[in-house]
């Protein structure tokens, strides 16, 4: 069968890295605070010369040496975000060209922290479709361009950052085979007012800063992600305990091990990057990868989990054999 796996991932962070102490100067908040409510230390933040495209073009780069790949034999390019360079051209369009590629198939998709994870549902359908053969699919955000740093309830919790992957279809064996084995999503505009951008083009004409209840945030995060991950694995065919990792989207450290509890999993098997780059929206999940595939955690053959919820709500997990 034919399955889309994963042969490269990579990474960029913004030059200019901040601690809770440098934030606490300005901002009237503590490091105490932030490190015991959320497990956040650090956010790179973007300079004037970064932008979201240019910091996906940089973990784009990453992947495709990752992968052996020349950039020219990329056919589908899916760059989930939610602070575009440009309300529009698609920031997807800025990275191809970044990237000298002429021709292929570039959009953004916006579905906020699960970004990525619906790029890769979409992307995935492509290639196991034929309409593509090699994708790169790229989380990437400016969150700082966004927040309202007079809002010490959450100009605290973002950064900005880049991960990307590159997914070719391949044949794969049907049981042991590498790729994507499952993935499922969910939305519920129900919550748009929980977590939401207060601006807009067609609203206000302007971009707006991010808004969040943030405690309410939390409650639906748990118990949404460690469902949708229970989904995810019985469309694999898998029980918890296949799972070598789990990759989620770094939110709060109090959610991922909440979550990894009520799915019976050891905190161990969770890979965790919030205390190093704060919550970095749909770029959370690839950083988050990229991260534990340098460094020699996520092998290939194992069994990874990937999972984010965010703004609509949004929520969705896949289940990968790497
Ligand atoms: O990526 C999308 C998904 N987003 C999330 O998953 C975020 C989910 N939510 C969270 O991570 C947590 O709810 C927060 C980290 C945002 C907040 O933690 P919390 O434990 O829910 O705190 P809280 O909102 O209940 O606030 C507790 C107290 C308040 O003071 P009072 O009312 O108890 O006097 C806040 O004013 O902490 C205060 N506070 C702060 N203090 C110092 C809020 N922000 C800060 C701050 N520094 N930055």
């Amino acid at each position: 069968m034919i399955r889309s796996v994963i042969t490269g991932t990579g990474s960029a962070l913004p030059v200019r890295r901040v601690s809770n102490a440098e934030l606490a100067v300005t901002v009237d908040t503590t490091d105490d605070w932030i490190v015991e409510r959320t497990g956040i230390r650090f956010r790179h933040i973007a300079g004037p010369g970064e932008t979201t495209a240019s910091l996906a073009a940089d973990a784009c780069r990453a992947a495709l040496s990752a992968a052996g790949v020349p950039a020219q034999d990329i056919d589908l390019i899916v760059l989930a975000t939610a602070t575009p360079d440009q309300t529009f051209p698609a920031s997807a369009t800025k990275v191809q060209t970044m990237l000298g590629i002429d021709d292929c198939v570039a959009f953004d998709v916006a579905a906020v922290c699960s970004g990525f994870l619906y790029a890769l549902q979409v992307a995935d359908s492509m290639l196991r479709s034929g309409a593509a053969k090699r994708a790169l699919v790229i989380g990437a955000e400016t969150f700082s361009r966004i927040l309202d740093w007079e809002d010490r309830t959450t100009c605290v919790l973002f950064g900005d950052g880049a991960g990307a992957i590159v997914l070719e279809a391949r044949e794969s064996d049907e049981r042991e085979g590498r790729g994507i084995l499952a993935a499922k999503l969910h939305a519920d505009g129900r919550h748009n007012a929980l977590l939401y951008v207060d601006g807009g083009p067609s609203t206000t004409g302007t971009v707006g800063k991010l808004r969040m209840k943030g405690r309410e945030v939390f409650r639906h995060a748990v118990n949404n992600l460690a469902s949708v991950m229970g989904e995810a694995l019985a469309i694999a065919g898998l029980t918890a305990e296949a799972v070598d990792w789990v990759v989620p989207h770094q939110a709060n450290a109090r959610i991922l091990d909440a979550t990894a509890r009520k799915l019976g999993l050891p905190a161990a098997k969770v890979v965790v990057t919030v205390d190093r780059h704060a919550n970095t929206s749909a770029a959370s999940v690839p950083l988050a990868l990229d991260v534990a595939v340098r460094d020699g955690r996520v092998r290939k053959g194992q069994i990874i989990v990937l999972e984010a919820m965010g703004g609509g709500f949004t929520w969705g997990a896949a289940v990968v054999r790497f």
